[in-house]
C-alpha cells in the first residue's frame, strides 16, 4: 500500500464552469475515421443516410458535445464544394496529405447530419493553406447564410432549407507545421487569419473564430508564432488552438503517466502570451485556449504490419489500440483540461473513430468501445458545472521528464448538489488511500467509486475481445485507488 493522499475541497473555492464544449471529438477525412468509421452505407446497421447506428449509439454514450471537421491535415488542400449536391457528381480527388483517393461520398451535409444525429454542435475548419478569404467567405454563406443569394439558395436546392448556423470556425489547420500544404510564416498567418475572421465576422457577426496556435509545444517557434500570429489577429478572434499528442516511449511509464505536466505547462505558456498581447493593446477582452487535438497516438511506434497502400480509399491509418494504461493518461489529459475551464473553452479528443479514436469498427462488421472511451464518458457524463479548486496532498516518484511528480492527479467537479471527483493512481504498482476533507458540504457520502484499471496495464479492447477492460465498482470502509488507475467518485447527500 502506498502512502495515503489527501484531497481538500470547499465549496467556496472555485476554479470556474465547465464549457460543455470542453467534451469535443474530431472527424478528418483520414484513414477510416469516415469511411466504414461512421459513415457506411452498405453495413447493416447504416440508416437511410448512411450513417452507422451502432457507431451512433457509441457517440451519443461517449457523450461528445462538440464535432470538428473536415480537417486536421487533409483540409489544407480541400475544396469544399467537392462534398455537397448529389453525391454521384461528386469528384474523386487524391488527397496530398494523406497520400489517400477521397471520394468526397461524405460531405457538409453528411457531416450536418450526423451532428444533429449525436446531438453535437459542428465546428467547421476553413482551408487557409491552398485557399483563403474568399473561400471561406462562400462556405460561410452557403452554411448560415438564410437564403435569397447564390450559395444559400445552393444550400437550399440541396434539401437544407433552414441554415446551418455554425458558430465555432478554426481558421485553418496546424499552419505552422511544414508538413502543412500551404503552412505558413507566423506573420504570414496572422495577415490570412486576421483579414479571413474580418471578413467572416461582416458576413456573420455571430461566428466564433479560432486562431491557429502551434501544432505542437515543441515546435522551433512556438511561443513565438503565438505572439507574432496574437499580435496580428487579436482584436478578430476569439480562442487560440493548441495541439498535444503523447505516448510511451522507451518504456518509460512514469513520464507517460505524467503527461499531463506538459499540458499543463504548455496551457500556461499559452495564455500568458494571450495574455502578454493583451496587455500590450490594451485589450479587455481575453482569449480562450480550443485544445483542440489532444490524445495519446503512438507517433513513433515502428509500422504495425497492417498493409497502408498509398493512394487507396480509406485505408487502416493511425488505427493504435489503446490499453489501460492510455485510458489512464486520457484521464489525466482530461482532469488538466477540467483543472484550466476558467482558460480552455473549447477541446477535441482526436480523433472519433478508429483513427487515435475511442470507437473502433470493422467493416460490416461491429463497433466496440476502446479503454479511452471509458474516462472520456465519464467526464463528460459527471465533469458539467463548476470545477472545484482541490488542495492536493500526494506522494511523489521521480520522472524522466518531469522531475518529482504526484502520485496523485485530481480535480473535483460540483454539479446538482453533488460533487464528482477525478482521480488518478500514478503509481503502477501500489494501491492509495484517499481521503477526502470536504468543507461546507454537509455530510456526503460515496455514491459510487468507479474505476479502470487491470492487473495487465497492457489490457485492451479488441475485435476478439471487446469488453476485456471496462470501468469496476470499487467497493470497501475507506477509498483506495487501484495501482495505475482511473476513478470516478461520485459524492452525494
Ligand atoms: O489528428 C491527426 C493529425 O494530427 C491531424 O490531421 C493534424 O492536424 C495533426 O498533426
Amino acid at each position: 500500500m502506498n502512502a495515503s493522499a489527501k484531497l481538500v475541497l470547499d465549496k467556496d473555492f472555485m476554479v470556474g464552469e465547465v464549457n460543455p464544449r470542453l467534451f469535443g471529438s474530431f472527424v478528418e477525412h483520414l484513414g477510416r475515421c469516415v469511411y466504414t468509421g461512421l459513415f457506411e452505407p452498405s453495413h447493416p446497421g447504416a440508416d437511410e443516410n448512411g450513417l452507422r447506428t451502432d457507431v451512433l449509439d457509441l457517440v451519443r454514450e461517449l457523450g461528445v458535445t462538440l464535432v470538428r471537421y473536415p480537417g486536421g491535415n487533409f483540409v489544407s488542400g480541400y475544396r469544399w464544394e467537392d462534398g455537397i449536391g448529389p453525391a454521384a457528381d461528386r469528384p474523386r480527388r487524391p488527397d496530398p496529405a494523406w497520400k489517400t483517393i477521397e471520394t468526397n461520398a461524405f460531405g457538409l451535409r453528411e457531416f450536418i447530419r450526423f451532428v444533429s444525429e449525436v446531438g453535437a454542435e459542428p465546428m467547421l475548419a476553413v482551408n487557409l493553406g491552398t485557399r483563403g478569404v474568399a473561400e471561406a467567405l462562400e462556405l460561410l454563406e452557403y452554411c448560415n447564410f438564410t437564403g435569397g443569394t447564390s450559395l444559400s439558395d445552393l444550400r437550399r436546392k440541396h434539401g437544407a432549407e433552414e441554415p446551418y448556423g455554425v458558430r465555432l470556425w478554426c481558421l485553418g489547420n496546424e499552419m505552422d507545421g511544414p508538413w502543412q500544404i500551404g503552412g505558413k510564416k507566423p506573420f504570414e498567418y496572422g495577415r490570412l487569419a486576421v483579414q479571413t475572421a474580418r471578413a467572416m465576422r461582416m458576413l456573420d457577426p455571430d461566428v466564433r473564430l479560432v486562431l491557429c496556435g502551434s501544432s505542437g509545444a515543441s515546435m522551433p517557434t512556438f511561443g513565438e508564432w503565438e505572439r507574432v500570429v496574437l499580435e496580428e489577429a487579436y482584436d478578430a478572434v476569439d480562442y487560440i488552438s493548441c495541439h498535444a499528442y503523447y505516448e510511451e516511449r522507451d518504456g518509460d511509464v512514469d513520464s507517460f503517466l505524467a503527461s499531463a505536466v506538459d499540458m499543463e505547462r504548455f496551457i500556461d505558456a499559452v495564455v500568458a502570451t494571450c495574455d502578454h498581447v493583451r496587455a500590450v493593446k490594451r485589450e479587455s477582452r481575453r482569449i480562450e485556449v480550443s485544445f483542440d487535438e489532444w490524445n495519446v497516438w503512438y507517433m513513433h511506434r515502428p509500422p504495425s504490419g497492417v498493409d497502408t497502400p498509398e493512394w487507396t480509399v480509406a485505408p487502416r491509418q493511425l488505427e493504435d489500440i489503446y490499453t489501460v494504461t492510455d485510458a489512464v493518461v486520457v484521464g489525466t489529459l482530461l482532469i488538466t483540461l477540467l483543472s484550466r475551464c476558467d482558460r480552455v473553452g473549447a477541446a477535441c479528443l482526436a480523433q472519433l473513430v478508429n483513427v487515435i479514436g475511442p470507437i473502433m469498427t470493422e467493416p460490416a462488421g461491429p463497433a466496440w468501445r476502446q479503454t479511452t472511451f471509458h474516462p472520456f464518458a465519464q467526464a463528460s457524463r459527471w465533469g458539467r458545472g463548476t470545477v472545484l479548486r482541490p488542495v492536493v496532498v500526494s506522494p511523489t516518484h521521480e520522472t524522466r521528464a518531469y522531475g518529482e511528480v504526484p502520485l496523485l492527479h485530481a480535480t473535483a467537479v460540483l454539479n446538482d448538489g453533488g460533487v464528482t471527483v477525478f482521480a488518478v493512481n500514478r503509481d503502477t504498482a501500489r494501491p492509495m488511500p484517499l481521503e477526502l476533507e470536504l468543507r461546507g458540504f454537509g455530510e456526503p457520502r460515496v455514491v459510487e467509486h468507479l474505476a479502470l484499471w487491470d492487473d495487465d496495464r497492457h489490457a485492451a479492447n479488441t475485435l476478439l475481445h471487446q469488453e476485456r477492460v471496462r470501468p469496476r465498482l470499487v467497493s470497501g470502509e475507506s477509498l483506495v485507488l487501484p495501482p495505475l488507475s482511473w476513478n470516478t467518485i461520485r459524492l452525494g447527500a
